[in-house]
């Protein structure tokens, strides 16, 4: 692979890459169509990485058909797929991992999935290693893990751009995920308050989360408070009881620290479990 793409290197192409763990879905598919566009040519891996995965995370059922994904890669014109073993990637003696250290990694995601972002960052680190990419695709679906690739590749010097791209859902709502597939007829049906929770949550008039200093009605000095937006999607969450609120918060999407007050620029994100499926999700403000 690093010399099949040293020599498109050296004709003078771009190449955009798309990494992925597989069982791919729309979601993936505009991350491809979209580096179709912008490179001359575009590199896809497929590898389901068991170091991010915890010991109860399902690294062996998670759903794998190389076939089906092959196909869907050529019909928006990927021009490789990189399909390696495991062995291949982590050989027995394998040591060396990355760990982008901080509040990015030690909160939501990072919290609930210890080890799940030093995998992640390592995988990532090794894929452009061999890929070299111009330009790396990675969707606001995983928007913690956006960021963190980000700041990897800042911290580290990668001569990559990070390019990111929006969240897509299914249409009645669901956020496109490959483990979407675990979910019973009911659970998925009951999943749907995630989405429905963020969109109407952002849908509120501001009046709602109004409060002014002087206690009166008085909109001018008022702010939109975090807190109540928060507990209002949890209510929301509540009323589906096959649904269990993992986390919900808002946070500054560059910086990703929580904020008190709704301004533009935030990110609502939130993880739950539907059944035995965690999904997550999130919105832009
Ligand atoms: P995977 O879950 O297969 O996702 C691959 C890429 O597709 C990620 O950048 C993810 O954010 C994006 N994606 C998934 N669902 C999406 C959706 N509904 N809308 C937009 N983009 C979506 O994320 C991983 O794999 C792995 O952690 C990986 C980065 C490949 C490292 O192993």
């Amino acid at each position: 692979m690093q010399k099949l793409m040293k020599e498109l290197r050296r004709k003078g192409k771009s190449m955009g890459f798309v990494p992925t763990m597989g069982a791919l879905h729309d979601g993936h598919m505009s991350l491809m169509r979209r580096a179709r566009k912008e490179n001359d040519a575009v590199v896809t891996s497929i590898f389901v990485n068991p170091t991010q995965f915890g010991p109860k995370e399902g690294f062996r059922r998670y759903p794998r058909n190389l076939k089906k994904d092959a196909k869907l890669c050529k019909s928006v014109g990927v021009d490789y797929i990189f399909a390696p073993s495991v062995e291949e990637m982590y050989p027995e003696d394998y040591a060396t991992y990355i760990n982008v250290e901080g509040h990015l990694t030690g909160t939501l995601e990072g919290k609930a999935r210890p080890g799940y972002f030093r995998g992640v960052a390592t995988i990532v680190a090794k894929l452009f290693n061999i890929v070299q990419p111009d330009r790396a695709y990675f969707g606001e679906k995983d928007y913690q893990q956006l960021l963190v690739i980000k700041k990897m590749v800042d911290d580290l010097n990668l001569p990559v751009k990070i390019i990111p791209c929006p969240l897509i859902h299914e249409k009645d709502g669901l956020a496109m995920s490959s483990r979407n597939v675990y979910l019973s007829p009911e659970e998925r049906r009951a999943a749907l308050v995630l989405s429905r929770a963020l969109k109407e949550s952002v849908k509120v008039s501001p009046h709602s989360f109004l409060r002014s200093k002087s206690g009166g009605t008085a909109p001018c000095q008022s702010v939109r408070v975090s807190e109540k937006l928060k507990n209002k999607i949890k209510e929301m969450i509540k009323q589906e009881p096959m649904v269990k609120m993992d986390y919900v918060e808002i946070c500054d999407g560059k910086t990703f620290e929580p904020v008190k007050r709704i301004r533009k620029g935030c990110v609502i994100l939130l993880a739950a479990k539907a059944g035995k499926t965690r999904l997550i999700d999130n919105i832009k403000i």
